[in-house]
Parts: C-alpha cells; sequence; structure tokens
C-alpha cells in the first residue's frame, strides 16, 4: 500500500485550503454560540473545529472513497483501524490556543492502512509550515527534507504537554516530570498544541516532547514525520504507542530517548 505522489499533493492542498479557513477566524469567543464544552477540565470545542473536519471529511471522502476516519469531533470506533484505509484527523489541534487568539494550532491528518501509518501532514496555517511524511519516502517542511537534532541532554531544548483535560489525574506528575527534565537539559517550553510539538521534534528545532495522556489524532501524523525524520516515539515504558489508543508519548531525536525514559519514570 503507498499513497501516490499525486494523492499525497492533493491531500495537502486539502488540508490547506483548510488551513486558510482557520487562518482567517479572529476573537472566537466573540460570535454567539461559537464555543462548546466538552467533557474533562477546560476542554473546549469551537464551531470552527467541527466546520473543518467536516470539510476534510468531505473532500478526503471524494479521494479514497473505500476510507474511513478516526477523527476528534466525532464518534469513533478502533475498527476503523482494521483491513482499511484510515484518515486520522484533528480538524484544530491547540483549540485553547485558538480560542485565545494565539496563533499557534495546526490540521493533522494522517493516512492508516491497517493500522499502518502511510501518510501524515500537520499545517501550521499561521506560519504557512506544512510537515509531511510518506512511509519510506522522508519527512519535509514546506518540500525541504528535515532531520532531527543531534543535541545531548545538556543541551537540550525540552517540549511538554500538561494532558489539560485530565489535570486531576496527571497534573501533579507531570510537572514532577517537568521538574526533573527541567533540571538537565537547557530548558523547557510548553506550546498548546501536541501535533506541532512532534513536528518540532521532528525538524531539529527541539530535542524532545512529552506528554502524559494523548489521544490517537493528536500524534497520528506527526509520529510519521517524526520516524521519517530519523527520530523515535514511544509511550512512557519505552513500547511504541498502540494504533488509536490513548497514550502515553515521549518524542526525541533518538539520541536523548533512553535517558528521557529515566528522568520521567524517576
Ligand atoms: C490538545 C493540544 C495540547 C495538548 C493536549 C491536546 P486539542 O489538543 O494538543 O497541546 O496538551 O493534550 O489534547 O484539544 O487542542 O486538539
Ligand atoms: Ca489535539
Ligand atoms: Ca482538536
Amino acid at each position: 500500500m503507498e499513497v501516490t505522489i499525486e494523492n499525497q499533493r492533493k491531500i495537502i492542498e486539502i488540508i490547506r485550503s483548510c488551513g486558510a479557513e482557520v487562518r482567517s477566524v479572529q476573537n472566537v469567543e466573540s460570535q454567539d454560540g461559537a464555543i462548546a464544552v466538552k467533557p474533562g477540565a477546560a476542554n473546549f470545542v469551537t464551531s470552527f473545529d467541527v466546520k473543518v473536519q467536516n470539510t476534510l471529511i468531505s473532500r478526503l471522502a471524494a479521494l479514497y472513497p473505500q476510507a474511513r476516519f478516526f477523527a476528534e469531533e466525532k464518534d469513533n470506533d478502533g475498527s476503523c483501524f482494521k483491513d482499511a484505509y484510515c484518515f486520522v484527523i484533528d480538524p484544530i489541534d491547540g483549540t485553547t490556543n485558538f480560542i485565545h487568539d494565539m496563533k499557534h494550532s495546526a490540521i493533522s491528518v494522517a493516512l492508516y492502512y491497517d493500522a499502518k501509518p502511510l501518510f501524515g501532514a500537520v499545517y501550521d496555517p499561521y506560519m504557512d509550515e506544512m510537515f509531511h511524511a510518506s512511509l519510506g519516502g522522508g519527512a519535509f517542511l514546506n518540500g525541504s527534507p528535515i532531520r532531527v537534532s543531534g543535541r545531548s541532554l545538556d543541551t537540550a531544548l525540552m517540549l511538554f504537554g500538561t494532558s489539560p483535560y485530565n489535570r486531576d489525574q496527571y497534573g501533579r506528575e507531570t510537572f514532577d516530570r517537568v521538574y526533573n527534565v527541567f533540571m538537565k537539559c537547557a530548558d523547557v517550553r510548553r506550546s498548546g498544541s501536541a501535533a506541532l510539538d512532534v513536528c518540532y521534534v521532528a525538524g531539529g528545532r527541539v530535542d524532545a516532547y512529552f506528554e502524559d495522556i494523548l489521544s490517537p489524532w493528536d500524534f497520528a501524523a506527526g509520529l510519521l514525520i517524526l520516524t521519517e525524520a530519523g527520530g523515535m516515539i514511544t509511550d512512557y515504558t519505552g513500547d511504541l504507542p498502540k494504533t488509536g489508543e490513548k497514550t502515553s508519548v515521549l518524542c526525541s531525536n533518538k539520541l536523548l530517548h533512553s535517558e528521557m525514559l529515566q528522568l520521567l519514570n524517576k
């Protein structure tokens, strides 16, 4: 199974046009009925998340009529991945940033076949940065090849996520882990978009990223972009994340992976 260059180009074009719509939106909070609450702490969805998701699904379905969809703002079924093409979609990753006009959010789309990632793209419409990768084909930023960094722990810049919607369960442990990592590296950052965090490791801007609990759509595309760029992704036990399941995630430039696992599990 492979995604032809022509189909890669078409998927990227669909994502770009949705990105233009995301970029054009400002001040969501002032728009009547635009924000709804989801289960969990400070977990919001906007009408734009739903609109972008619907546009992506209808346009991608026209390209791959046989595909199934595993997407954040709909009901999903793990069987989506079995013996079929499955698009894994986060229509707006970084919804809290989006609501606050922080201009650091992304559209994330991955195409799997039978639980194997074939293609992934993550688009930051504000920076006009399109990260993409195909299985065995390498990873790219706006068409140029990208590669993870070669930094060691003492000079490393680390990203972390706060698992905000599950803070009752993970908040304390998250900040204990951040403290342990912070004391050994150059500095830490918190961006608000997991999909971009993974891509920033892939592009060598930062050297590792970790978060206690993510959903499949947060990192499905980033996973392939990172591994094609020479990086590594596991859960906190060092195992590969299970396709279609919620999981802890550690992404790194590979060199740092075992030291980071030790620090996260200290
Ligand atoms: C969230 C963002 C955030 C991460 C959360 C994700 P959403 O995705 O990626 O950075 O910390 O774990 O759920 O809800 O904005 O799509
Ligand atoms: Ca997300
Ligand atoms: Ca989202």
